[in-house]
This record gives C-alpha cells, structure tokens and sequence, in this order.
C-alpha cells in the first residue's frame, strides 16, 4: 500500500501561484465508458478522441476486449479505437469478467451483455466492487427478459445470460445514472418499447451518446423535474467518432484546492482547468462553490465536442471563508455526487455549520464514503458528523496534519490530500496509490502546481 507523504519544511508556499498552471484533468470519466459501450453495440470502427486514462476505463477496455472487441490506444494522437462485430458478434469469454474497482463498468456492462442473445457472460470485481449493490441493475434486466443470477446479497459476481429481450417500464428510483445507461444499452437490442422514468434528473450522457451511435430515444421533461427518456427497439447503432471534454470530477479538486487555498493562506494558485466538461446534471459542486461566495469564470467555450466544454478557474474572491449551506434539494446532491467528500472539506472552512442530506447513497459507493469522510477528516481537525443519510458540518479555522488513510477509495484519497495540504502542516494518506481509479496524472498534476511530497 502506497503512503502520501508531505512535510511542510520542503514546501515553500509562498513561492507557488507565480503564474497560471494549466491543468488537463484526462477526459471524463463517465462519457468515456459510455462511447466504449455503444461502440460494442455498433458493427464497424468506433474512435474516441481524449478518452479517461483512469483504471476504471481501462476496466470497460478489458472488459470489452474480452467480449471480442479489438481495441487499440494511439497515445500520440491521443486516440481510442474500438472495432466491434456488433452485438451479436459479442462472444462469451472462458472465466471471470474482472471489473475491477469500476461499478459503471460492472453496471453498464449487465445491459450491453443483457441484450447480446446467446451470451453468457461472469462478472466480478475487486473487494470493494463485489459488496456494492447490483440488484438495482438486474432486477430490471431480468423484467425485460435476461437472465442474471447474484450472489445471496445481490452483489457481484454476476452470470448474465443474454437473451431476446422485451421493453418496459422502469422508474429509476435510485436516482442512478448508471441503472439508467444499462438500460439505455439494453433496450436499443430489446423489442418494443422501454420507458425510463426519473423524477430527480440524473447524468444525461448516456441519452446524447446514443444518439451519437445512430440511436433514437425520446426524452420529455416531467413537471417538477426530471424526465422520462423512451427508447424503441431493437435498433442498430452505428459506429461514431466521439471527443470527450475533460472531467469535471478531477478538476474539482483543483479548482477547490485554489479556491481554500486563497482562504488558507490568502494568496491563489492561479490553476486554470482546460476543456472541462460542462453539463446542468454535473455541476452540483461547482454551484456550492458559488453559493459559498467563490465566483467561477468559465473561459474558451466550445460546442464542438458531443459535449460542452469550458477552461476553469476560480476569481479572486477575497480572503473571505465559504458561507456555510444547507444543501438538502436531491437535483442538486445527483449533481455532486461524486464530489460530496470534497464538498464536506470546502464547507469545513466555512463561517458556521452546514448540512448536507439525502445521502443515503454514498453508503454505496467505492466506501461507505459518509463514514469514511468524517473519520479520516475529523482526525485533520474538522467537525463533520455522518448521520443516517447526512452530513453536519461544522465549519473550523485551520485544519491539523495527521495520518489518515483512505480506505482504498480514490475520491477520499484525493479529498485527505487537498485537506492535508491545506492544513500547512506534516501529513501522511495511506493507500493513495487508487487515486489512479479515476485522476491517474494526480499526483504530477500536483508537482506541477508546486507542491513537494514523496510516495513511499
Ligand atoms: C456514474 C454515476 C454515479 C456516480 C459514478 C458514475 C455514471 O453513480 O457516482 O461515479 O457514470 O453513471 P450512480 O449511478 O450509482 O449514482
């Protein structure tokens, strides 16, 4: 296990922040296993232009090169390729199919292998992805007609059989992106229609790289929110050529780690973020930052990817700390989901207390991420209490160094790093080596800004 380790005598702060540093955070993460996905569905050449280096991607590229898909990485250009027979052309690997740590690769994949008739395919992952929960996929699958067999606790590993499948209607109670794509993927082979109603919006990259691949879906907004996304199969996707904008989830920590440091230390990093991924159902972090009194100044947009994208940084806002939240609408937690940790640390600097609820979800994630972001931070000195489904946050002046481990989930990793740093003192985050699962030029993304630390 490999242990982050930082001493403050190395790290001259006030040399940092000269000039501007630009950061390319690697494509994102969630658009990129999603053009993987369609391109098996689609017979022909499939390219994905800037695609996630993140090990959970490399998870889908194995995965798929296991179901007989050729795939090949021209790190010069920068540039996936994906041939693919089709889905029917889909072939059962001898073994397990290894997730890894990667639930969208897991998830996603239970849809695609759903609707390839004849197929059988055996999933697993790593310790963490075996107990998170995959009932919430196959139920569904299995109403449309595959057959997914779990183990006792509704968890990996999975045998899915595929067959010919049939649509239906499903309403995404868990609010989840992922159930959604899996279905999305599984209803463009199924016969029939497939209605997919989701009263809280959830990532809608799925519904605009279908239409990529050739696919037709219809999506009607629901009063109050949210929408219902059809789809009628079975349909041939089409091989595309797809550019992914930088992930909005790994520049938030760069973008929070400029904005705390000018509350810290009253100067600024100067870190502009490049072509970063610009969509409503992403931005829930970047708004509490607003909210907390930090402007955002989006800079060299462009249309021209599938996607939106904009260059990032935070404006000089003053020395003030964050206005403390209360962030309990769930639009907006869906909107941040990923980046509730971090958010917990943002708000930890914040004049006063804030509170952070329906996050039952997190319980689910990579850790049980309300448990691990309060003990690993309250050990720096913060005063977060996870309750049921929620987090208090009672904001501090200074955090403290400490050791602390991230219980092998990237996201916390990266969130003890961004706190111990700023906390101006000696520090140490065991098990920083998953940073890698999402954000794999972390740790030179960090030399770059500056800072001096030591991976033992
Ligand atoms: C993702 C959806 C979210 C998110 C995950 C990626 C996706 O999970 O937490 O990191 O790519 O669809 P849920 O669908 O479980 O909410």
């Amino acid at each position: 296990m490999a242990v982050f380790k930082y001493y403050k005598a190395e790290n001259d702060i006030g040399k940092l922040g000269a000039g501007v540093c630009n950061i390319s955070c690697g494509g994102d993460k969630s658009v990129t296993h999603r053009a993987m996905m369609f391109a098996a569905m689609a017979e022909g050449e499939s390219a994905i232009a800037n695609p996630s280096r993140s090990l959970d991607c490399q998870a889908s590229v194995s995965a798929l090169e296991r179901l007989g898909v050729k795939c090949s990485f021209d790190a010069r250009a920068n540039r996936l390729s994906l041939r693919s027979g089709g889905l029917k052309s889909l072939s059962a690997p001898r073994g397990f199919i290894d997730c890894a740590n990667s639930g969208t690769t897991a998830r996603l994949l239970m849809g695609l292998a759903a609707a390839a008739e004849g197929l059988s395919v055996f999933m697993t992952g790593d310790a963490s992805l075996i107990r998170r929960p995959m009932g919430r996929v196959a139920a569904p699958l299995e109403a449309m007609g595959a057959r997914i067999v779990l183990s006792s606790q509704n968890t990996l590993p999975a045998a899915v059989s595929g067959r010919r499948l049939r649509g239906i209607e499903f309403d995404n109670i868990y609010n989840s992106a992922q159930v959604k794509a899996a279905l999305i993927l599984a209803a463009s082979g199924a016969a029939g229609r497939t209605v997919i109603t989701e009263r809280i919006p959830t990532r809608d990259h799925s519904e605009l790289m279908a239409e990529q691949f050739g696919l037709e879906l219809k999506k009607t907004a629901l009063k109050g929110g949210g929408a219902r996304v059809a789809v009628r199969g079975p349909q041939k996707a089409v091989p595309a050529s797809i550019a992914v904008p930088n992930d909005p989830s790994s520049a938030a920590f760069y973008i929070a780690l400029d904005a705390l440091f000018q509350v810290v230390y009253g100067r600024r990093l100067k870190i502009k973020a490049e072509s970063v991924l610009v969509n409503e159902s992403r931005s829930g972090f970047y708004e509490c930052l607003f909210d907390s009194g930090f402007d955002m100044i989006y800079t060299a947009c462009s249309d021209g990817m599938v996607e939106k994208s904009c260059d990032l940084e935070v404006n000089f806002g003053g020395y003030a700390p964050p206005s403390p939240q209360i962030i309990d609408s769930p639009a907006r937690v869906v909107s941040m989901i990923d980046e509730i940790p971090l958010a917990a640390l943002a708000l930890t600097f914040a004049r006063g207390e804030s509170y952070i609820g329906g996050l039952s979800e997190l319980r689910f994630k990579e850790t049980d991420r309300l448990a691990a972001v309060a003990a690993q931070l309250n050990k720096m000195g913060a005063k977060i209490k996870a309750g049921e489904d929620s987090l208090i946050i009672r904001g501090v002046k200074k955090l403290k160094g400490a050791a602390v481990d991230s219980g092998g989930d990237h996201r916390i990793a990266m969130t003890l790093i961004i706190a111990g740093i700023l906390s101006g003192a000696d520090f140490s985050v065991s098990g920083c080596e998953c940073v890698a699962v999402s954000n794999p030029s972390f740790f030179e993304d960090l030399k770059k800004i500056g800072f001096v630390f030591h991976i033992a």
